[in-house]
């Protein structure tokens, strides 16, 4: 049996206003809450079962993925009524797990998408005999991630979280979001209070003189924090540049949901998901987006790179790139709202009342 646990506890305060009612992994990619794709990702390298490590909106995730068989997998949830951070969390959730002594438990973060492939980091783990294997990638700036330099043979010479001085940069390895844990080692965490596995934990087993291994992995990878990474997420998932068995269709430039209604004359590319009851009208053009249940873009609108919530409204003529509407937001003719503009729930912008102009 291979077991995960994954962390799904976060305020997902990098997507606000989306992440104001839902919590990060429930906001849908390619038509289906973000959670879907990791489970099934799971399932597909072999995870029987999965403990969901709940806290912030911790309600909303039983009634949509139940005991998992729908999903070819058991779940089982455990929820922090204060958050835990990230290590308090793996420690409260593996009282849920079954692995017992000498066992090997997968742990991910709730906002990754990756190609990483998880059955060979589960035999590198076995092979190295370490304590903990941790997934590694490299990105071209590593600052808002936690550095972990490795040696020759895979092994972590240190964990940096997030580091703040420049010196502090000694690598463009990243931590991942993914790890293999021997079992015993979640034993060793504190209960009872907030423990972060990336500044306590991992810094503390490397003092410990404990085997830490990294695998460095080229594979896709992407963090979903931010609007402008869960935007390009769901559009590599819905063009199939990411696999995911989740995905309802097939790989190509855009996913209607059934129930969406696009005009004849409206224009979809570059992995665009239009959510059920939603309508594109004549003349409207959506690039890259994701375009949620019962939303509507009017004639002229153009739209890239955008997220558009739940019931939102985008005007005529009106052009969104790289803006987040949140739920139910109305957004009048001839606007232009362009990197990073947010637009919060419900709230209503009159006809012609925002341009964008650069500086
Ligand atoms: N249950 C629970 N309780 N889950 C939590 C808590 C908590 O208190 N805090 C965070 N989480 C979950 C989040 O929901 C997310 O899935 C995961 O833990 C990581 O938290 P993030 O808030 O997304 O962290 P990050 O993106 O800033 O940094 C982490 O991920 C990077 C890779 O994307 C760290 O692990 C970095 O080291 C890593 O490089
Ligand atoms: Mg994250």
């Amino acid at each position: 049996m291979t077991e995960a646990v994954l962390l799904v506890g976060g305020r997902g305060t990098r997507l606000r206003p989306l992440t104001l009612h839902t919590p990060k992994p429930m906001v849908p990619a390619a038509g289906v809450p973000f959670l879907a794709h990791q489970l099934a990702r799971a399932r597909a390298a072999g995870v029987d079962h999965v403990v969901l490590a709940t806290s912030y909106l911790a309600e909303v995730f039983e009634p949509y993925f139940g005991d998992g068989s729908a999903h070819g997998l058991r779940l089982t949830y455990v929820t922090e009524d204060v958050p835990l951070g990230t290590g308090g969390a793996i420690r409260a959730a593996a009282d849920a797990l079954e692995a017992g002594p000498g066992d090997d438990v997968l742990v991910f973060n709730g906002d990754i998408l990756s190609g990483l492939d998880v059955r060979a980091l589960l035999r590198r783990h076995e092979r190295a005999q370490a304590e903990v294997t941790l997934h590694l990638t490299r990105v071209a700036d590593p600052r808002a991630f936690g550095l972990v330099p490795t040696d020759a043979d895979g092994r972590v010479l240190a964990f940096t979280e997030k580091p703040r001085r420049p010196e502090e940069i000694v690598t463009d390895q990243i931590n991942a979001g993914c790890y293999v844990f021997r079992r015993e080692v979640i034993d060793t965490i504190p209960t009872g209070r907030p423990v972060s596995v990336e500044r306590e934990t991992f810094p503390g087993l490397l003092a410990a003189g404990a085997l830490l291994h990294g695998v460095v992995d080229a594979s896709y990878w992407l963090d979903l924090g931010r609007p402008a990474s869960f935007v390009q997420a769901s559009a590599d998932l819905v063009r199939g540049v990411v696999r995911s068995p989740a995905v309802p269709g097939e790989p190509g430039e855009h996913l209607v949901l059934p129930g969406a209604h696009v005009e004849p004359g409206a224009r979809l590319r570059g992995g665009t998901v239009v959510g059920a009851g939603a309508r594109v009208a004549a003349g409207a053009e959506v690039e890259g987006s994701v375009v949620l249940d019962g939303a509507r873009i009017e004639e002229g609108a153009r739209v890239r790179a955008s997220m558009v919530g739940a019931g939102a409204r985008v005007g005529p003529r009106t052009v969104l790139d790289g803006a987040v509407l949140g739920d139910r937001a109305d957004v009048g003719a001839d606007n232009e709202l362009r990197d990073g503009a947010r637009v919060w729930c419900g709230t209503a912008i009159p006809d012609a009342a925002i341009r964008f102009s650069a500086a």
